[in-house]
């Protein structure tokens, strides 16, 4: 677990005076093919943290749930669906994401009377407006490997906080998110790349932070989020094969799609290479996720 304070790592990143924008997932079929340690960490997760989730909550009339980031949607229909609708009795899910071909693509691979789709962008306050105009607020927020594609973060909580029910109402969120993620070292590797140097800087990659149990707490609170827990958990996962590696690794490259095509093998290549330089030649890789059980009340 780290320890001390937030170590910044924004500035290799944010080019001065660049404007910041959310980045989304593209490649929804490599992703869905590729997510095996998301899914094996986002089932781990719920099957932990089910036992804490209120079921008095649940129980209020019409309660919603809403997951943000649902990428192909397999977490949101296989996971979450199963424990919130079925078992705790939610009404229905609202899954949400900010890129339109995730959204396309989970609403035709997991179509369900309980569950809508529809995009959301967790890092504005504006789209945290509409949404509750459209869905009003909802009893559960989940979001799974999502938050550290947001550059604000302390922002991206206010706004899980404001499609929370209102003050002294109860409801609750389930964070699961990364806080020391490997791609920040390798994008580190490949923009010192001259090939590669100008996608990594043109675009605002939205890694550039390691998140400490403190830091979180401190944001998680000046967001009005009564914290039932914070946790950063030291992971691993091996990839079975090189090429494993390489097609998770594309489905998340937020530069893959602006590197022309006839670049992108020897991109792949390095992209697989700065891997292998970070984990010492392993295909193990060591990550930390940050989990935060929050309620309104
Ligand atoms: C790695 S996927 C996780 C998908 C799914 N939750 C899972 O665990 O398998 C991250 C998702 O977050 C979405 N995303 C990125 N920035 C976002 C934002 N600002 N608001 C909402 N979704 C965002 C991406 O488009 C992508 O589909």
């Amino acid at each position: 677990m780290l320890r001390g304070g937030r170590h910044c790592l924004s500035s290799f990143f944010s080019g001065s005076g660049r404007r910041h924008q959310s980045h989304g997932l593209h490649y929804p079929k490599l992703y869905q093919n590729t997510h095996e340690l998301q899914q094996r960490d986002n089932r781990k997760v719920l099957e932990f943290y089910q036992s804490a989730l209120s079921r008095e909550i649940a129980k209020s009339e019409g309660s919603q749930v809403l997951d943000i980031g649902c990428g192909s949607g397999d977490t949101t229909h296989k996971t979450l669906r199963p424990l919130m609708v079925d078992d705790f009795g939610c009404r229905r899910i609202v899954a949400t994401d900010i890129s339109t071909s995730m959204l396309d693509y989970a609403r035709g691979a997991y179509p369900h009377r309980a569950i809508s789709y529809d995009v959301f962008d967790v890092s504005s306050a504006d789209s945290a407006q509409e949404l509750v105009s459209r869905y009003g607020h909802f009893e559960f927020v989940f979001s799974f490997y999502t938050l550290h594609w947001v550059r604000d973060l302390a922002g991206a909580l206010a706004n899980v906080r404001r499609v929370m029910l209102p003050q002294g109402q109860p409801s609750e969120c389930l964070l699961s998110f990364l806080a020391l993620n490997p791609a920040l070292l390798v994008y580190r590797i490949l923009g010192k790349d001259s090939r590669w140097a100008k996608y990594v800087e043109s675009t605002t990659i939205p890694f550039g932070e390691i998140y400490t149990q403190e830091s979180l707490q401190q944001m998680a609170e000046s967001c009005d989020l009564k914290l039932r827990s914070c946790e950063v958990l030291s992971m691993e996962f091996g990839h079975a094969s090189l090429e494993k590696l390489r097609d998770s690794a594309v489905a998340v490259c937020p530069i893959h799609r602006t590197i022309p095509a006839e670049q992108r093998n020897d991109f792949e290549k390095d992209l697989v290479k700065s891997y292998l330089e970070i984990s010492g030649g392993s295909e193990i890789f060591n990550y930390q996720i940050a989990v935060l059980h929050a309620r309104s009340d």
